[in-house]
């Protein structure tokens, strides 16, 4: 009989550094362009009931032997009910027997390792000298994202908007720091217009950033679309962006990619962010051009970051072992 680990929320929150997830998020984005990190078949569906989306990300990480998947999803009323929207597991599993080695919350996993891979896209494509950036959804992802920001970028003005006047205003007051202040805006386009990094967290689907709203040189991180049906960008804006994606398929299915189909069938994108990661291709190249990079999620950045909670846990005797 085996012995798997469990970690709560809270051994898991306190395991797992944003620097650290960043590093291992970065290199598993090299592993993917090697082939060394490998993605089963996305699960992600419409409940049809209670607004829930239920889904199974899972892969192998063939290099550091991490196999296993994370399942749940995103119910978009719960934070009415005072619980997060965002509701997941992650096992990870020995791959030469197939034993489960570990079972743990998967909440925050999804939230660091999203934080981090907006932080990663930025370095790459958004102007080194920006200065404002603009958060558009103020929930858990708002919050991550612009956190992680703030660890490559001075950031003296910051925006925000919500279709929740009630959250932005919480959400300024919250994330003000004394060298960054955090502005509420009741209207979107203001918050929009004349930024340098835009990062988009809502589970909107329809588009709520407009074309003419975005001025050159803005870096675009679209994080909320993650299911069939999402969107928040207006497709000519995607149409004239330099775009880069996590995953080609996963966001022709998943991302903003699926509702610009024709258009990159006949002009293509610029690179996945693994081949930027890798320098095969270029991040940004000027300061003119609008960048844009189309975040799904990947079944890696899961595995890397509940991979290094589960190193830590070890070397720190933390969590609770479970007779299987
Ligand atoms: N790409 C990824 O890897 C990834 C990872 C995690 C979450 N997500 C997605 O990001 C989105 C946000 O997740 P979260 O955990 O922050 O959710 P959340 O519920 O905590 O926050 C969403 C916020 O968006 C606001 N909102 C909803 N519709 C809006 C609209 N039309 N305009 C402006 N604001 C609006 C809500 O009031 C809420 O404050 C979801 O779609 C989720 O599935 C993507």
């Amino acid at each position: 009989m085996g012995k798997l680990l469990f970690l709560s929320r809270k051994e898991v929150e306190s395991l797992l550094k944003l620097n650290e997830v960043i590093n291992v998020v970065e290199e598993g984005f090299l592993f993917l362009h090697r082939g060394e990190a490998l993605a089963y078949p996305v699960v992600r569906e419409f409940l049809g009931k209670y607004e829930g989306i239920f889904g199974i990300k899972s892969g192998f990480v063939k290099n550091r032997d991490y196999l296993g998947f994370k399942a749940g999803g995103y119910w978009e009323n719960n934070p009415q009910l005072g619980i997060p929207a965002h509701q997941s597991l992650i096992v990870l599993y020995e791959p030469k027997t197939g034993v489960p080695q570990a079972v743990m919350d998967g909440n925050f996993i999804t939230i660091i390792r999203t934080g981090a891979v907006g932080a990663i896209a930025s370095k790459y494509l958004a102007r080194k000298n920006s200065k404002i950036a603009t958060i558009m959804g103020c929930g858990t992802q708002g919050r991550i994202q612009l956190t992680a920001l703030r660890t490559y970028f001075n950031l003296s003005d910051v925006r925000c908007y919500d279709a929740n006047r009630e959250y932005s205003t919480a959400y300024a007051k919250e994330m003000s720091a004394s060298d960054s202040s955090v502005r509420s805006f009741s209207q979107p386009e203001n918050a929009v217009r004349g930024t340098d990094i835009l990062v988009t967290t809502t589970p909107s689907m329809r588009p709520i950033i407009l074309d003419q709203w975005v001025s050159k040189g803005t870096h675009i991180n679209a994080i909320g679309a993650d299911t069939k049906g999402k969107q928040e960008i207006d497709p000519k804006l995607y149409q004239r962006s330099k775009v880069v994606v996590d995953d080609l398929k996963q966001c022709s299915e998943l991302g903003e990619t699926q509702h610009n189909l024709d258009f990159v069938r006949s002009h293509g994108i610029h690179a996945q962010l693994g081949e930027i990661v890798s320098r095969e291709k270029s991040g940004r190249e000027n300061d003119d051009e609008i960048t844009l990079f189309d975040a799904t999620g990947l079944a890696f950045q899961d595995l890397v970051t509940a991979g290094l909670a589960l190193t830590l846990a070890k070397e720190k005797k933390m969590g609770t072992w479970v007779e299987l």
